[in-house]
């Protein structure tokens, strides 16, 4: 009894009065992950209430990292106990709209949800957070994220850092506003409260330390903040080399003092600590250098509009103390010349450009409601049809008084253009978010491959919580070509499906019995559970359905050229 006190003292006077070590979440390497989505409380503050947090599994803030490795087929059971509806969205992951995690596939209270695909994307930090519809701030900022890292052959085969914890560090960066009686506060003008992986680093004199070897480390950094931007650096203008952005390596490294991301995006960057060993340095944010209109920068004087006086506005300020400590055995000493080769689409090869102007009410706006071409968003409105295989340039123009960061499901895409001049070396890879300051714009080319959907779209949005709750935020889907794979919706009569209500049996009649063989159907309950999967010939095509219990179900139907959407009943 007397060693639980003092251990309990002990904890209590960690979170009081001394340094906090970063915390490294534990990972799941799948290909079958379980995330818990629970309610849980965290005493960030000294005094005063404990704040209502979600967490995954068995965190009460964020969640687990979860490794992907490229080329695999992963499956997720999500199981929400947050007593409210929810999704959960994997951030930068190309994948089926259904799967997708947007607001329209929500994991009612007390369901579950079981998203399955195969890895496509490339080496990377990506991350997942919840996306319902209106209330994206509310539940990301109560902590529910976390990070994603995806292995791939090309990454593998570098001198890179990649020993997680050891001497490649996940490193979740949020700045939040609390009220007074310390709740996270979906909006988030006045946030001064920064935390590093879930950790308070800013009270009290009290910070975050990680202990660093000295040797080649590297950061996987993620700004999952609801609206302010950070620019990183070191103490005494340390160089470091940024190796990936968003949603891949850049060709080279980038040697640098800055990287500047906004809410959303990533980067992983190698620090050379060689040589170091005993030293102390800081992970900083410069924002004393953002200008007007970026969030965290120096605050605009707007005479009776809204306050946006955080103390962490326009300075410059510590995020997190490294400690350098001996090497650890085989050490990366060395940074590699190359990374790999991005080949972005050229202009010349998009179908079309679309123009996507960020409006307001007024110049006067500076907290929202923001908009895509002066119009909020609508669940039930289609902003775009988007052709399989179409290489799109968007062209992005900002018209408001503040920064916004754009985000775009489905796809990674290149930054081509931003004022008129080719992207800098920081954001020539892969990208899944581009911040656009006021008065900017700029152009970006991708292409929408792989997955068509007719019903379910896919999102692009201001990645600023406030914002995208608000209504900065439209969606498109992809419809099937005419080449290649088509998808085909249930009132189709290449396939007929019967009896439908079904008890027994389900027997799968498709007209052209002649030159198609085989199906492949996979079937799903409501909730998104893969109930059965098969391939089966066309001469005796029935399956067992007895044992299913009554409901409705999704059946995919691949026949070799086309995808076949059929509802099922089960009596
Ligand atoms: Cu990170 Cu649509 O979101
Ligand atoms: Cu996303
Ligand atoms: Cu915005």
């Amino acid at each position: 009894m007397k060693k639980v006190i003092i251990i309990c003292l002990t904890a209590l006077n960690l979170n009081v009065f001394a340094q906090t070590q970063l915390a490294i979440p534990d990972t799941l390497v799948g290909p079958s992950y379980t995330l818990n989505m629970h309610e849980d409380s965290v005493q960030f503050f000294p005094t005063g209430n404990i704040s209502h947090t979600f967490g995954f599994n068995q965190y009460q803030y964020l969640g687990p990292t979860l490794i992907f490795n490229k080329g695999t087929n992963v499956n997720i059971t999500v199981n929400n106990q947050i007593g409210d509806t929810t999704t959960v969205h994997w951030h930068g992951i190309h994948l089926p709209s259904k799967w997708d995690g947007g607001p329209h596939t929500p994991i009612l209270p007390s369901a579950s949800w079981n998203p399955q695909f195969t890895v496509m994307d490339n080496a990377a930090t990506y991350w997942y957070h919840p996306h319902p519809e209106m209330k994206t701030a509310e539940q990301a900022i109560k902590g529910a994220a976390g990070l994603i890292i995806v292995r791939d052959p090309i990454e593998a085969a570098l001198t890179l850092p990649r020993k997680y914890g050891v001497d490649d560090f996940p490193l979740v960066v949020q700045c939040q506003q609390y009220d007074s009686s310390n709740q996270a506060m979906p909006l988030g003008m006045q946030d001064s409260t920064l935390l590093v992986n879930g950790a308070r680093a800013n009270y009290g004199g009290n910070s975050v330390y990680g202990n660093f070897p000295a040797q080649v480390v590297r950061m996987r950094i993620l700004n999952a903040s609801g609206e302010r931007a950070f620019n990183f650096g070191f103490t005494g203008n340390k160089q470091f080399y940024q190796i990936a952005s968003d949603g891949g390596l850049l060709d080279n490294p980038y040697l640098t003092t800055r990287v500047r991301l906004a809410p959303g995006e990533r980067a992983e960057i190698l620090l050379d600590l060689t040589g170091m060993n005993g030293q102390t340095l800081y992970l900083m944010s410069y924002a004393s250098e953002f200008s007007m209109g970026i969030q965290g920068g120096p605050t605009m004087p707007m005479p009776g509009g809204p306050s946006m006086d955080s103390p962490l506005n326009g300075i410059d300020f510590n995020i997190m103390q490294i400690n350098v400590v001996p090497q650890t055995l085989n050490p990366v000493t060395t940074i590699p010349t190359t990374l790999t080769t991005n080949s972005p689409y050229t202009a010349g090869m998009a179908n079309v450009t679309r123009t996507i102007r960020f409006t307001a009410d007024s110049l006067m706006v500076m907290d929202g409601p923001f908009y895509f071409n002066d119009s909020t968003f609508n669940m039930m409105r289609i902003d775009y049809q988007i052709p399989l295989n179409n290489i799109e340039i968007w062209k992005l123009v900002n018209e408001t008084m503040v920064a916004h960061p754009f985000h775009i499901h489905d796809v990674q895409f290149f930054v081509i253009d931003r004022n008129g001049n080719p992207p800098g070396p920081e954001e020539s890879g892969r990208k899944d978010v581009v911040f656009i300051p006021p008065g900017d714009s700029v152009m970006f080319i991708t292409k929408f491959e792989d997955f068509a959907d007719t019903i379910i779209p896919f999102m692009y949005h201001c990645h600023i919580l406030m914002h995208e709750d608000d209504g900065m935020m439209g969606q498109f889907v992809v419809i099937p070509s005419t080449v290649g794979i088509t998808e085909i919706d249930s009132e189709n009569d290449a396939l007929v499906v019967y009896p439908n209500p079904a008890t027994e049996k389900i027997h799968f009649k498709i007209k052209d019995v002649s030159t198609i063989k085989q199906l492949s159907i996979v079937v799903y309950d409501q909730t998104g559970r893969l109930i059965f999967q098969s391939v089966i010939n066309t001469s005796d095509s029935s399956i067992d359905v007895s044992h299913w219990s009554k409901g409705f179900y999704t059946a995919n139907i691949y026949d070799g050229q086309r995808i076949i959407h059929k509802k099922i009943i089960i009596q």
